[in-house]
């Protein structure tokens, strides 16, 4: 698609969403193209309080899967619609929710904590729900000394360090797009950038995280590099992360992982033109699922608002 194209498809997009009163939400990690008809742009914390506490009648998604199903979730009444249904999160896939309550027999005493990267039948049967920048805040509010943590066992280490009091018990889930860095990578990519500080994303593996200079979630990164006194990072997280921090933090230099989230890439202008001129696919929750999911996630903003 040439820019000229583009342009044109950012202008229809753009003018039809006035017109039809939506909202367009969008992650840091989709197509840098895309970042030109949102609404907002952000982390899962910041798109669920967007989603949380918008006006709009229709919400365009751009994301996967469960980010636009936890939009649903917290609106009943509206429309979630996705440029594309089938853009779906690995991890997320790692667990469901029966699995969960048969595992929850095994540690009556334990308080259940869904990252939000889980499906909505997954959240009905958690207690709460955290994001990776209110994964610690989250668990320290709980009176339970046992946690069950689902489904990434990389931020439930990184939970467990923070909070040593606990007892984290961790689905082996995990982000394979993250999963797959190891220390050799951190120690090489210091060598070759003396000048960089290393930002990790929390779905790192430990022995990752023990080697970078900060760790936070995606929106956090840019809030890491604007207060930095340093000129250059090394970016471990989805490859678009960089063009973001890029356009948000122009003044510094950003390099980064080559690893991309395919499904995070499946949206494209022509689909959220066609999604929006459909107001199809839409996004679905069953009630009952919908009500106990909702419950999760009010006492996330509880605690994280
Ligand atoms: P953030 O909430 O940090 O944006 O993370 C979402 C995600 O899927 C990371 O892989
Ligand atoms: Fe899921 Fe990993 Fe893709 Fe994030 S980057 S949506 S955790 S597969």
């Amino acid at each position: 698609m040439s820019e000229v194209e583009n342009k044109i498809l950012v202008k229809r997009i753009n003018d039809l969403k006035r017109a039809k009163n939506a909202v367009i939400l969008v992650h840091n990690y989709q197509r840098p193209e895309i970042y030109d008809v949102a609404d907002f742009i952000g982390d899962s914390l910041g798109l669920c309080k967007q989603a949380a506490n918008t006006n709009a009648d229709i919400i365009l998604f751009c994301g996967v899967h469960f980010m636009a199903e936890s939009a649903a979730i917290l609106n009943p009444d509206k429309k979630v619609i996705v440029p594309t249904i089938d853009a779906g999160c690995a991890m997320a896939d790692m667990i469901d929710a029966e699995a969960l309550v048969q595992f929850k027999k095994k540690h009556p005493d334990a308080a259940v904590v869904a990252y939000v990267n889980s499906t909505a039948d997954v959240k009905a049967v958690s207690d709460i729900c955290c994001t990776s920048s209110n994964a610690v805040d989250v668990v320290n509010s709980l009176p339970n000394k046992k946690i069950i943590f689902v489904p990434d066992k990389n931020l439930a280490a990184y939970v467990a360090t923070k909070v040593p009091e606990k007892e984290i018990i961790a689905w082996q889930g995990y982000c394979p797009v993250h999963h797959v860095v190891n220390a050799e990578y951190v120690k090489s990519v210091r060598q070759q950038n003396p000048n960089a500080e290393v930002i990790a994303h929390p779905e790192s593996k430990p022995e990752v995280l023990k080697l970078a200079d900060h760790i936070a979630s995606t929106t956090g990164m840019i809030n890491v590099a604007k207060k930095s006194n340093a000129k250059e990072f090394f970016v471990l997280t989805e490859c678009g992360m960089t063009e973001r921090l890029n356009r948000e933090v122009p003044s510094k230099k950003f390099t980064g992982l080559c690893n991309m989230c395919f499904d995070m890439k499946r949206n494209t202008l022509e689909y959220i033109l066609r999604c929006l001129e459909n107001e199809s696919p839409v996004v679905k929750v069953d009630k009952k699922i919908q009500i106990k999911a909702l419950e999760a996630l009010n006492k996330m903003f509880k605690v994280s608002n």
